[in-house]
């Protein structure tokens, strides 16, 4: 019994964490939505290397389909040959985002593709691939079939093009008979699929129409660059199913094999790609009889200046000129601040500008700077550990526990935890202003070492934290206080920390403020939106909008949110609307006011929270925000037109 239970714990110790992100098509040219999802995986992954874990991070490229074949074609090479290309974009730009991945695996790997062949040949032998006669409608941009129910006005509706009606044998994977089985799975597992919201996206489209199976094969004479079905070399493998596979294929070659890694603790994915994710993957894995992952976190959408982004229409927004203008560091943490991991974001240089100027050059780096300043010029340096319980410290050392939350870390929480930085931050600059160390130092010089090591501190923890989201920031500034901690051990995590004869040395400003006059040459493109912008309306297409005097009943801060605000309006009857202007009004000061809402705009789900139309208000350039209130009493619910 006890050597049973001894040889669990085992186990358990030797169970590496594990982590994955979407391995992308190595036809595109990565941009800030592929940089994010892999900055995400890198942050987790650095901060469990600091907790002392062993760690297994994983990215990659999906190479086969038609879509690389036929670019390939174009530029006379062959597929291989254009994917060994293409692929140099991504280990580029992974090199100059800082990400520390531990392996990259292609979908053209020999060993890759023998295992996706013995696990097709696995499923087949199980009586688990049948072949059947299929007709759907065929979407060939997409590689996907859909039903004649799918189409939106006969088109894909996925990307909106025409489809055609294709009616051939193919190979099917019986996903239906999971159907149940994986509901209970979600059900019983909260955290399976992250955030709730898209759990429920998932239950829902499980609960509402049986699960149909999942067709694995194209006719090789469509599709020959891929791998072909071992039991049937007319046949070449679906290339979902080939991508899939990558989470367990590269465990076999590319990771350290005296380490446990199956499981994966988490397959950190976008919303577009949920449902492979959720439904196929799942349902291989319980075929296979493998067990499914810890979790699957699909995270919200960049978009551009409110717009999609899309090569047509050219505001695609390039990570390498944004990290060659602003640094990867400001890069790095801007995505993660500016909007909580789940819900969708909007790109701008401004607002990341002002992340730089209030967040970095403001609070983290004057703070940085005025402390060196201090230590030269008051201890020439020099500084031994004092410590000693005062207010400051056991806030300090409070928070630091907060940050250290793994549950925190575990559903990337990555805004709140920044928040909390900051708050340390806040904390710090607060203190150096209580206790003024320049006064110390010509009546107290005892209160004032005291004073000096404790800042030391604050900021050797704070960089710390800081050091999965900002690697390079955090190994300039430990170099400033006399730091060398390029071997990780879990001690740093917390307040006390062995140390002694600590020499700082003072360094330039880490952060530079930006002028934001040199911002004119913006390199994000808006054309189509300036284009929208001239189009002239009608009337009647202003009469559609059907605007109305609100009267604020309640407000309150949605949970998790520094900016939006759950408000209940009288607008002749009552709707809740969620708005996002809890930076620059607080719930007290809107209740009773009467405001502009558009009534008829369709119900939207924001951080999880129903809002069923929208206040008006107007956004400066600077992020101010205005609400339009009216200047005279009118009944709720009154037209404005
Ligand atoms: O789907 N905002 O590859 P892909 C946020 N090969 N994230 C974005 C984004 C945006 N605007 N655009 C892209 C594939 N992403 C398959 C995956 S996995 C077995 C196979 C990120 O190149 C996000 O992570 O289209 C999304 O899921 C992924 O890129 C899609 O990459
Ligand atoms: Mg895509």
């Amino acid at each position: 019994m006890n050597l049973l239970k001894e040889r669990r714990k085992m186990n358990q110790k030797n169970k590496g964490f594990y982590i994955t992100t979407p391995i992308y098509y190595v036809n595109d040219i990565p941009h800030i939505g592929h940089a994010y999802t892999t900055i995400a995986a890198d942050i987790l992954a650095r901060y469990k290397r600091l907790k002392g874990e062993y760690v297994f991070f994983l990215t990659g490229t999906d190479e086969h389909g038609q879509k690389v074949e036929r670019a390939a074609k174009q530029f006379g090479r062959s597929p291989k040959e254009h994917a060994d290309i293409m692929v140099e974009n991504f280990r580029e730009l992974w090199r100059a985002l800082n990400i520390k991945n531990d392996a990259f695996i292609r979908t053209t790997d020999e060993h890759h593709k023998k295992t996706v062949q013995e696990i097709l040949q696995k499923l087949y032998d199980k009586g688990k691939i049948e072949k059947r006669t299929y007709s759907g409608m065929y979407c060939t941009p997409c590689e996907r079939f859909w039903t004649d129910k799918d189409l939106i006005e006969g088109k894909c509706p996925d990307c909106g093009r025409d489809v055609e009606r294709i009616e051939e044998e193919n190979y099917f994977f019986l996903m239906s008979g999971y159907q149940d089985k994986l509901i209970e799975h979600i059900e019983k597992n909260p955290d399976y699929i992250l955030p709730e919201t898209r759990k429920n996206e998932v239950l829902s489209f499980l609960k509402n129409k049986p699960l149909g199976d999942l067709c694995i094969s194209r006719p090789a004479q469509r599709l020959s660059w891929g791998i072909p079905l071992p039991f049937d070399r007319n046949y070449t493998t679906y290339v979902w199913f080939d991508a899939l596979v990558n989470y367990y294929s590269a465990l076999k070659y590319l990771a350290p094999s005296n380490i446990q890694w199956w499981p994966p603790d988490h397959h950190l994915i976008g919303k577009d790609i949920l449902i492979t994710h959720a439904v196929y993957w799942s349902t291989m894995l319980m075929a296979l009889n493998l067990s499914l992952p810890r979790n699957i976190f699909a995270h919200g959408w960049w978009t551009v200046q409110g717009a999609k982004m899309s090569k047509s229409l050219g505001n695609v927004v390039n990570p390498f000129e944004i990290i060659k203008k602003y640094g990867v560091d400001a890069f790095r943490y801007f995505l993660f601040r500016e909007v909580s991991f789940g819900v969708d974001g909007d790109f701008s240089e401004e607002a990341l500008i002002r992340r730089i100027n209030n967040d970095l050059a403001n609070d983290l780096g004057n703070l940085v700077n005025r402390f060196l300043v201090m230590n030269e010029k008051y201890l020439d340096g020099k500084l031994q550990p004092q410590w000693m319980e005062e207010d400051f410290t056991m806030k300090a050392s409070q928070l630091i526990e907060e940050i250290n939350d793994e549950k925190l870390w575990d559903e990337f929480r990555f805004n709140i935890l920044l928040e909390k930085i900051w708050e340390m931050i806040a904390l710090t600059n607060n203190y150096i202003a209580q206790t003024e160390p320049w006064k110390l130092a010509k009546t107290t010089p005892d209160k004032l070492q005291n004073v000096l090591f404790n800042i030391w501190n604050s900021l050797r923890v704070i960089t710390v934290y800081l050091y999965p989201f900002m690697p390079d920031t955090s190994h300039k500034i430990w170099n400033a206080l006399g730091l060398n901690l390029y071997k990780f051990d879990n001690k740093m995590l917390k307040w006390y920390f062995q140390c002694k004869d600590i020499k700082t040395k003072k360094v330039e400003q880490i952060f530079p403020r930006i002028e934001t006059k040199e911002n004119q040459g913006i390199d994000v493109k808006i054309k189509a939106m300036e284009d929208k912008v001239e189009e002239l309306i009608g009337i009647e297409d202003f009469m559609k909008i059907k605007l109305k005097v609100g009267k604020v009943l309640s407000a309150e801060r949605v949970k998790g949110s520094e900016k939006l605000i759950k408000l209940i309006v009288d607008i002749g009857e009552e709707r809740q609307i969620v708005a996002g202007i809890g930076k620059l009004y607080t719930p007290e000061e809107l209740v009773g006011r009467f405001i502009v809402v558009l009534s008829n705009l369709k119900p939207a789900k924001l951080m999880g929270v129903e809002s069923q139309g929208m206040l008006l208000a107007a956004t400066g350039i600077d992020g101010t925000i205005s609400i339009l209130t009216l200047d005279r009493e009118v009944d709720p619910g009154a037209p404005i037109k």
